[in-house]
């Protein structure tokens, strides 16, 4: 029998996820556009103005997964910076590098396989840290933000998207039914209601992951207890998504 989720925490999360990730990593993309109606591009560039020239600069973007965020990012530092996606899931990995291949970036992505939570790069590492929907699926967001702390050099921002509920009631109405309801039916035309791990399907994870799962203020915190003393948010589409954004200080 199937396990319902109770909460964005729980026994096995890790494992889970990367399951959850692993199966859906071929169709991850298209189902983004869908479940965004096709806004994603327009979260992301918003990012990179919020990060400014990153030309010639190191980037590091966390929970990578097929490399959208990455890809923008190698665009803008050109061929003397440097971009590192970091992903725990080897199949979100694997279509990043098949996109890849056909995409002419200044310099290739280096993708690499890591846990957020325990990342392999020196303290003060990178000039930029972009991290995209990945929070939801952590078993410890304050050490994740943390992790993306330590690798930022003095001075240099982490910018970071995700998921949130509008404020206002009535829109919040709207969302939970689109969320909660059309998504994962939407989903079922690919994921199929397959369990994973005899838990739920992977698109009932996505959306109820969601429960529970700290956003707006309540996230800010979490950065600014990392460290971030001036973290703070822009709220997109209507609250549907939140980008952080915080500087080490020097
Ligand atoms: C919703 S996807 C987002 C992918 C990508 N950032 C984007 O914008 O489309 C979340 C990604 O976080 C990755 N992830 C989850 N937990 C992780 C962890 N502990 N360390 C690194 N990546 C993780 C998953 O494998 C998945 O690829």
């Amino acid at each position: 029998m199937s396990e319902e989720l109770k909460g964005n925490q729980f026994e096995g999360k890790e494992t889970y996820v990367k399951d959850v990730f692993n199966e859906i990593a071929e169709y991850y993309d298209k189902m983004n556009g869908i479940m965004s109606m096709g806004m994603v591009k327009k979260w992301h560039r918003f990012m990179f103005k919020k990060a400014g020239d990153i030309t010639g600069k190191k980037v590091c973007d966390v929970g990578c997964g097929t490399g959208e965020i990455s890809f923008m990012a190698a665009e803008r530092v050109g061929p003397e910076g440097e971009v590192i996606g970091v992903d725990i899931t080897p199949g979100m990995l694997a279509m990043a590098e098949k996109k890849m291949e056909t995409m002419d970036l200044p310099k290739k992505v280096d993708f690499r396989v890591g846990d957020a939570l325990d990342m392999e790069f020196d303290d003060n590492t990178f000039d930029l840290v972009t991290s995209g929907y990945m929070l939801r699926n952590v078993t410890n967001i304050q050490q994740a933000v943390n992790e993306m702390y330590r690798v930022l050099k003095p001075g240099c921002k982490v910018i970071v998207a995700e998921l949130s509920k509008p404020k206002n009631k009535i829109l919040r109405f709207g969302y939970n039914i689109y969320v909660f309801h059309i998504v994962p039916r939407f989903g079922r035309r690919f994921d199929k209601g397959k369990k994973i791990d005899g838990k739920q399907p992977a698109y009932d994870w996505l959306t109820s992951s969601l429960e529970g799962f700290p956003h707006g203020d309540d996230m800010v915190a979490i950065f600014k207890k990392a460290g971030f003393s001036d973290a703070r948010f822009y709220s997109k589409s209507m609250g549907a998504v939140n980008i952080y954004v915080g500087t080490k200080p020097q």
